[in-house]
C-alpha cells in the first residue's frame, strides 16, 4: 500500500494521507539553522547542534508519536482545524503534503478554506521561514481566527527535559509588536535568543503554555483556540511558548498570505541590551525585514531551488529505470547531503542528545557528499582530523559546536582511523586538491601539535599496523564498524553502555576481518596517493604491510566457504562454520571481497554465494545467520538485539553495498543489481505499510528474516546507508569513478540493460556519456569514444574545463 506518489518534476515526495504507518519527515536548512518537520507539521529547530542549541521542544516516542511542533490552528466560526490535520485531527475535505529538497508544504481544505503551510529556511539565514496562505473558495465572506504555535525549548535539549526544579523558574520572554521573544538565560551567561515573529499586526497573542492550552488540555485541542479568544499571557517561569492570534477577513475567492518567521540570533557581550534588561533585536529586525512579504519570501524559496538544482546537476542519470532515476538524481543525494549535516545527531530515531558527529559515519557521509560541495567537505576532514591522536586512535565523535572530540563516548575503535583516508582520498579524486595534503592540522585540538593532514593519514595507517594481534590480524579494540560486536566488553550490568564500559583490550586477542579488508582497500589508496605525490618510499613501505595482511588473511581469515569475522578475546573465531550461531557475517564478506583477496583462486566468488545462500533474502542481505538466540557475554551487544533486528541478524541497509561492490569484483552485475533494487526505498514503496518508514529515503535497518515481522524497516534518513548506496550505484555498478587522473569508465551492470546515460560535471568539464550494452554483457568495456575519437583504456583524462564532452562507452 502507498501513502502518497513521486513527483520527480519538482523533486518532490507527495503524501495525501496523512495517517503514514509513521511519521514521515523532511529536513529543513544546510548549513547552521536546521529544522526536522514531519508530515503532519511536527517536529523541532535548532542552531547548529541539537544537544546544546535547541530552540524549539519536542517530546520523543510520545502518545501519539509526533506530538509537538510548528502548528496552524484555524477557528473558523464552524470547526477548528489545522492544515496537517494535526494536532486537531479534525476530519479535511483533502490533505497534501510534499516534501522536497529542504522545503515542505503542508496543505488542507475544510469548509471552503484552503490553508497551505510552507516551511524552510532560506540559504545563509538563522530562522526558518513559514509562509500560511489562505484562500476562501466559497462565495462568503470567512472571518478566521489564526493562531501560530511553537514551544521553545531551554537550550539544552538534555536539561530541559529533566532539571524542572530549575527549568520552571528560568522561562523568560518579551513581546513587541508581531514578534514574541524567548530570551531564557540571556541575562547571565548566554549570548543568544530565539524569536517568532509575524508579517501582520496581531490581535493577541500567548507566551505561557497553560494559558494557551489549559492544564487539561493536549495539543489537539487548545483552550484559547476552541475559544477563539487568546489569554494575552506573559510567561514567567513553566513554559515560555509563542503563538501569535491573527483575525484574517476573507471575501469570496480572496487569498491572503502570513509570513512568520522563527529565528535564532547571537549577539557579542557588548551588544547584548538595549535598555536595561532589554534585549538588542537589531539582528532579529533585520531578518524579520528580510522576509517581511510573501513575494521575498517566495524569491527565497526560487534561490533555494536553484542551489539544489546546481547541486543535482553535478551527477545525473537517465536509465529505463524511473525508480533508480529519482533515486540517484533526486532522493539519495538529498538523503546523502542529510546525513553530511547530521550525521547521527536528530532524527525521529535519533534525540538529538546523545550522539554528535562520528569520526567513522562522518567520513563515509562525506563520500556521498563530495561531489556537491567539496569546500564543505574539505573543511569537514580538517575537523574529523583535528581530533585524532597523535597515534592516529581518535574519539568516536565530536560536538559540532565546539568540534571538540566528545569524550562522554570515547576512543578505541580501531576501524576510526582507517576512515580518514577513505574521506580524505574521496576528496581529492573528486576536487584535484592535493593541497590538503599540506594542511596544517592539530591533535586533539591542541594547539602547537598541528601537524600536515598527510602526516594524520600516515598515523591512520600505522594505528593499524602498530595494532595486530596473534594471527597478524587487526586488533579491534572497543569494536569496528560493528559498534555491537564488543569483543573486549564482558558486560554484565543492564546500568553499563556497551558502547562506554571498560575496552579490555589488554592481553586480548580479538581481531577483525572487517578491520583487515578495509585496511588493505583503502591502504592501496594510500599507496596509490603516496604514489601521485611521489612519496615512493613511503608507497613501498606500506605497500608491504598490505602485502602481509593480505597473506595473513589467507592464511587465518579463512573459513573454507567464505571469510571469518573475527577471533574472540580468547583467540576462537567468531563467523565461522565452527559455530553454532553467528556462522557467517556479512561485514568481513563484503571488505574481503571488496578487496578481491583471492580472486584468482575462487575465494571471492565462494564467499559471495555463501553470502547469497545464507544471508540474502527477500528484503535484502542479513549482517549474520543464524541469528544469535542467547546472550553472549563475550560477544557483547550484538547477542543482546532479538533475532532479526538490528546488528542481531537485521537487514544493516549500511553494509549491503559492501555485498553488492564485491559482486562488480567478481563481475557478476545481475546480483548487484538484485541486491541494490531490494533495499533501495523508491522500489519498496508499494509496500509502505509493511515497511512503515518514508519511501523516499533510504533506513539504516529492516527487520531480517528471523525476524517477527520481516521487511520492517526503522531509523529512517541518518544512516551510512545513504552514502554507500550511493557510492555503489553510481561508482561500481553504473561505474564511474573518480580518480586522481581522470574518471573511471567501469560498468558492472544487469546484463538485461541495454543502454543508459550519464551527465557528470568533473573537475569543471561537463561529460555526457553514453553506455552501450549491445551483446548484454555484465562488464567490461570494449571502446570509448570522446567527441568522436577513440580512446585507449577506459580512464578520462583530465579535460579543458568550462567545455562538454560526448563520450560513447560500448561494453
Ligand atoms: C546500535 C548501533 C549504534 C550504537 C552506537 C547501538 O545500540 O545498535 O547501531 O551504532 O548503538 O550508538
Ligand atoms: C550505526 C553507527 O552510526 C555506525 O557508526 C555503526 O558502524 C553502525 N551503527 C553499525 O554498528
Amino acid at each position: 500500500m502507498q501513502y502518497g506518489h513521486f513527483d520527480d518534476e519538482r523533486r518532490e515526495y507527495v503524501i495525501t494521507n496523512p495517517r503514514t504507518p509513521w511519521p514521515w519527515i523532511n529536513y529543513l536548512g544546510n548549513e547552521d539553522f536546521f529544522s526536522l518537520i514531519s508530515n503532519t507539521g511536527g517536529g523541532y529547530s535548532f542552531y547548529k547542534d541539537a544537544k546544546f542549541r535547541r530552540i524549539t521542544r519536542y517530546r520523543y516516542n510520545n502518545v501519539p508519536m509526533d506530538s509537538g511542533g510548528k502548528y496552524f490552528y484555524i477557528n473558523d466560526g464552524e470547526s477548528v482545524w489545522s492544515p496537517g490535520w494535526k494536532p486537531c485531527k479534525t476530519e479535511l475535505d483533502s490533505y497534501e503534503c510534499r516534501h522536497g529538497m529542504n522545503y515542505t508544504t503542508i496543505k488542507g481544505v475544510k469548509n471552503g478554506i484552503e490553508a497551505e503551510a510552507l516551511y524552510f529556511v532560506p540559504l545563509k539565514t538563522w530562522a526558518e521561514v513559514q509562509k500560511l496562505t489562505l484562500r476562501n473558495t466559497t462565495n462568503e465572506v470567512k472571518m478566521l481566527k489564526i493562531f501560530s504555535f511553537v514551544e521553545w525549548a531551554l537550550w539544552n535539549a538534555a536539561t530541559d527535559m529533566e532539571n524542572f526544579q530549575r527549568n520552571f523558574s528560568t522561562g523568560e520572554v518579551e513581546i513587541e509588536d508581531s514578534v514574541l521573544y524567548h530570551k531564557t538565560e540571556y541575562k547571565e551567561r548566554r549570548d543568544h535568543y530565539a524569536y517568532y515573529s509575524v508579517n501582520a499586526p496581531i490581535q493577541g497573542f500567548d507566551t505561557d503554555r497553560e494559558s494557551f492550552f489549559g492544564l487539561y488540555n493536549g495539543f489537539d485541542e487548545p483552550q484559547t483556540v476552541l475559544e477563539g479568544a487568546p489569554r494575552n499571557s506573559e510567561a514567567h517561569g513553566w513554559s515560555p511558548i509563542a503563538s501569535h492570534y491573527v483575525e484574517v477577513n476573507l471575501q469570496p475567492g480572496e487569498s491572503k498570505d502570513l509570513v512568520f518567521v522563527l529565528g535564532y540570533v547571537e549577539n557579542s557581550p557588548e551588544e547584548k541590551w538595549e535598555s536595561k534588561n532589554i534585549i538588542n533585536k537589531t539582528k532579529a529586525k533585520a531578518t524579520i525585514a528580510r522576509f517581511d512579504t510573501a513575494e521575498k519570501v517566495d524569491a527565497a524559496l526560487a534561490e533555494l531551488r536553484t542551489y539544489w538544482d546546481n547541486l543535482l546537476n553535478v551527477f545525473s542519470i537517465k536509465t529505463n529505470e524511473e525508480k533508480l532515476d529519482r533515486m540517484v538524481n533526486i532522493w539519495n543525494q538529498y538523503q546523502c547531503m542529510i546525513t553530511f549535516c547530521f550525521s547521527r545527531s536528530a532524527s525521529f530515531f535519533e534525540s538529538g542528545i546523545g550522539r554528535g558527529m562520528g569520526f567513522r559515519d562522518s567520513n563515509q557521509d562525506l563520500v556521498g557528499f563530495v561531489h556537491q560541495i567539496p569546500e564543505r567537505a574539505r573543511e569537514r576532514i580538517i575537523d574529523i582530523a583535528s581530533t585524532q591522536f597523535a597515534d592516529g586512535g581518535c574519539y568516536h565523535q565530536y560536538q559540532p559546536l565546539t568540534k571538540k572530540g566528545n569524550n562522554e563516548i570515547g576512543q578505541g575503535f580501531n576501524d576510526d582511523p582507517m576512515w580518514l583516508i577513505f574521506g580524505t582520498t574521496a576528496y581529492i579524486k573528486e576536487s584535484g586538491d592535493f593541497s590538503i595534503l599540506d594542511e596544517p592540522v592539530p591533535f586533539d585540538n591542541q594547539d602547537g601539535s598541528e601537524v600536515s593532514l598527510f602526516r594524520h593519514l600516515t598515523v591512520s595507517f600505522d594505528h593499524v599496523v602498530n595494532n595486530l594481534g596473534p594471527h597478524g590480524l587487526p586488533l579491534s579494540g572497543r569494536a569496528d564498524w560493528n559498534d555491537c560486536l564488543n569483543l573486549n566488553c564482558f558486560s554484565n550490568d543492564p546500568n553499563e553502555s556497551f558502547q562506554t564500559t571498560e575496552n579490555k583490550s589488554e592481553g586480548s586477542q580479538a581481531q577483525s576481518l572487517m578491520i583487515a579488508g578495509l585496511f588493505v582497500v583503502y591502504g592501496r589508496d594510500y599507496v596509490e596517493l603516496c604514489k601521485t605525490i611521489g612519496n615512493v618510499a613511503e608507497a613501498d613501505r606500506a605497500q608491504k604491510h598490505i602485502d602481509d595482511m593480505v597473506e595473513a588473511i589467507k592464511l587465518n581469515g579463512w573459513d573454507g566457504e567464505w571469510f571469518l569475522r573475527a577471533y574472540d578475546y580468547f583467540g576462537n573465531k567468531v563467523g565461522s562454520n565452527e559455530n553454532e550461531e553467528g556462522k557467517i557475517f556479512i561485514e568481513s564478506n563484503g571488505w574481503c571481497t571488496m578487496a578481491g583477496i583471492g580472486l584468482e583462486e575462487g575465494m571471492v566468488a565462494k564467499a559471495l554465494d555463501a553470502v547469497k545462500e545464507r544471508l540474502d533474502c527477500e528484503h535484502g542481505i542479513v549482517l549474520n545467520n543464524p541469528a544469535y538466540t542467547k546472550y553472549y557475554i563475550e560477544y557483547g551487544e550484538i547477542s543482546s538485539y532479538p533475532p532479526g533486528y538490528k546488528e542481531n541478524a537485521g537487514i544493516f541497509c549500511h553494509n549491503n553495498p559492501w555485498i553488492m561492490i564485491g559482486e562488480t569484483v567478481q563481475g557478476r552485475g545481475d546480483r548487484a543489481w538484485d541486491y541494490f533494487r531490494k533495499i533501495c526505498p523508491s522500489y519498496t514503496e508499494n509496500i509502505s505499510d509493511l515497511h512503515k518508514v518514508e519511501p523516499y529515503v533510504y533506513a539504516q535497518m529492516i527487520a531480517g528474516k528471523d525476524a517477527f515481522r520481516p521487511g520492517e524497516a526503522k531509523n529512517s534518513w541518518l544512516t551510512g546507508t545513504a552514502a554507500w548506496n550511493y557510492y555503489a550505484i553510481t561508482q561500481y555498478i553504473l561505474g564511474i569513478r573518480p580518480t586522481y587522473s581522470g574518471l573511471i569508465i567501469d560498468p558492472c551492470i544487469s546484463p538485461e540493460w541495454k543502454e543508459f546515460e550519464v551527465t557528470r560535471k568533473f573537475r569543471g568539464a561537463t561529460y555526457h556519456i553514453k553506455v552501450k550494452n549491445p551483446n548484454g554483457a555484465m562488464k567490461g568495456v570494449t571502446s570509448i569514444k570522446i567527441n568522436g575519437k577513440i580512446i585507449e583504456g577506459n580512464i578520462i583524462p583530465l579535460l579543458a574545463a568550462g567545455d562538454t564532452y560526448a563520450v560513447e562507452v560500448v561494453m
